[in-house]
């Protein structure tokens, strides 16, 4: 499905392309420390790493309707991934958003920006319903990503996502379609995103 390119001044998301996989591949090679704590790893153990194959794959999943495989771009440079992941279809019409930045590119407020167009283009042209973001409770500067986009704080999921090579607690936010009519986007830029949405209640907070 052909989607509408998005961009809000320098930042834009697109789909992934095969020739991405090389620049993607530099990226990670050259941001290990900066995302190793944060990255999603197999139980079963290490596993070989090529960024052509995951570009296909991502490709793939996307031809088949389970994913949305977007690049993060900052004035036609390539700055990070956010993958639209685990669509369910049906009565569920929800999916999961993980996402990247190289760390030269952290603190322009790319990902909030990205997240916002990437669940925009979900609700409004895929016709999803739900948007979930799970973060780990050590991760200050995700948290603020839902923070800012007034994501709905939903819970702890102990031991959810095997991340630098450990089963790890998450928190999950979650927004709906009926809670942005006017989208995500305008609501943050307009001002209007609740300041207290992704507040974590203190019986869930776990110190980082
Ligand atoms: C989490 C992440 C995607 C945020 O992306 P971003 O585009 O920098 O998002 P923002 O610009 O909104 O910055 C979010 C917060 O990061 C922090 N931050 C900003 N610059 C930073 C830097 N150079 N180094 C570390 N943290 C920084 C700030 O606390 C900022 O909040 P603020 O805008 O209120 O000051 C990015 O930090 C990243 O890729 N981290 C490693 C991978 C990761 O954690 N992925 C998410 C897993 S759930």
């Amino acid at each position: 499905m052909e989607l509408s390119p998005r961009e809000h001044g320098p930042i834009s998301i697109r789909i992934v392309r095969p020739r991405d996989a090389r620049t993607l591949q530099n990226e990670l090679m050259e941001n290990r420390a900066w995302l190793r704590p944060w990255e999603a790893t197999s139980p079963d153990g290490p596993t070989s790493f090529d960024m052509r194959l995951g570009v296909k794959r991502l490709l793939q999943q996307y031809r088949d309707g389970l994913g949305v495989p977007f690049v993060m771009e900052h004035a036609g440079e390539v700055a990070g991934q956010l993958n639209v992941w685990g669509i369910a279809r049906g009565s569920l019409a929800s999916a999961t958003i993980g996402y990247w930045v190289s760390k030269r590119f952290a603190g322009r407020n790319i990902t909030p920006t990205a997240v916002a167009m990437a669940t925009d283009v979900c609700f409004f042209e895929l016709g999803l319903h739900r948007m979930e973001i799970c973060i780990r409770p050590e991760n200050a500067a995700s948290l603020r990503v839902v923070e800012k986009l007034g994501f709905r704080y939903e819970g702890l999921r102990r031991r959810f996502i095997h991340i630098d090579g450990d089963w790890r607690d998450h928190y999950a936010f979650a927004l709906v379609r009926e809670e942005v009519p006017e989208g995500v986007l305008r609501r943050w830029v307009n001002g209007a995103a609740p300041q207290d949405a992704a507040v974590i209640p203190p019986a869930d907070r776990i110190s980082g």
